[in-house]
């Protein structure tokens, strides 16, 4: 892979733990959070599209999404990747990865605690591209993150490749793309909501305040996935969620002392 231009740095009112799970856990958002882009015809108007494919669940707090189509299969094979750099796809991955690769239209997820990513399909002037954005949430508060944010694409891709993706990711989940607008909007408002009422009036747990129970206990992991990790047969499902709440407080409480507590 290669870097291309500087990393962007801003700041957001958002807690890290939120923006680490936007990525990492929660391709559930995106027909509510980016509408916008349905309605501009960016996304495709199927409520469930972000839904399709595989949500894998690696330990300690690390996996990611494998988002394919409704039929399976990308209309966009090797995420829009040029043709002439099919048969290197091919020569170097395991064919099972070939397959994964072939018919993924997002990969997106994240490595715990605060470093997330997403290769997802985007452009500008009606021309999609692939590209790899990895990101670093640097926690600065409670409700302040500084993110660092890479563009990284193909090294093999052609010049005019990378520029037109670069421009992609720029309009999209560069500081001023749609895409990052709308995600920080949410986070925002998260914040604010957390200082309110209901937060100080309820105790925080899976099934009042935070409801993280989509697929809990009726979703079954798919043993014919080829990958490593717990792999669940849909996006929408909250196993990776759960997953990341569960090693924060397993870090958080590990050497709490308990006074009067048996060992
Ligand atoms: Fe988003």
């Amino acid at each position: 892979m290669e870097v291309i231009g500087l990393p962007q740095r801003w700041v957001a009112k958002a807690n890290w733990k939120a923006t680490q799970e936007n990525f990492s856990a929660d391709p559930y958002h995106v027909q509510t959070t980016h509408r916008s882009t349905v309605e501009m015809g960016i996304s495709p108007e199927d409520p469930l599209y972000a839904g399709y494919g595989h949500q894998v669940v690696m330990q300690n707090g690390h996996g990611l999404n494998v988002i394919t189509s409704k039929t399976g299969r990308s209309r966009a094979p090797y995420q829009g990747m040029p043709e002439s750099m099919w048969p290197m796809f091919q020569r170097n991955l395991k064919p099972e990865q070939d397959d994964i690769l072939s018919r993924t239209t997002v990969f997106v997820g994240g490595v715990y605690p605060n470093l997330s990513f997403v290769s997802p399909i985007h452009g500008t002037e009606g021309h999609l591209h692939n590209y790899l954005n990895f990101r670093v949430w640097r926690p600065l508060a409670p409700d302040k993150v500084e993110v660092w944010c890479w563009f990284m694409i193909d090294k093999a891709a052609p010049e005019e490749y990378k520029k037109a993706a670069y421009k992609g990711y720029l309009g999209s989940f560069g500081v001023s793309g749609t895409l990052e607008q709308d995600d920080t909007e949410t986070w925002a408002r998260i914040v604010e909501v957390s200082g309110g009422l209901m937060m100080r009036d309820k105790q925080l747990n899976y099934n009042n305040v935070s409801n993280y129970l989509m697929g809990f206990s009726h979703v079954e992991p798919d043993p014919t996935f080829a990958g490593p990790g717990t792999a669940y047969p849909t996006t929408y499902i909250d196993a990776l969620s759960r997953s990341i709440h569960e090693r924060w407080l397993e870090l958080l409480t590990k050497d709490l002392i308990i006074e009067g507590a048996s060992k």
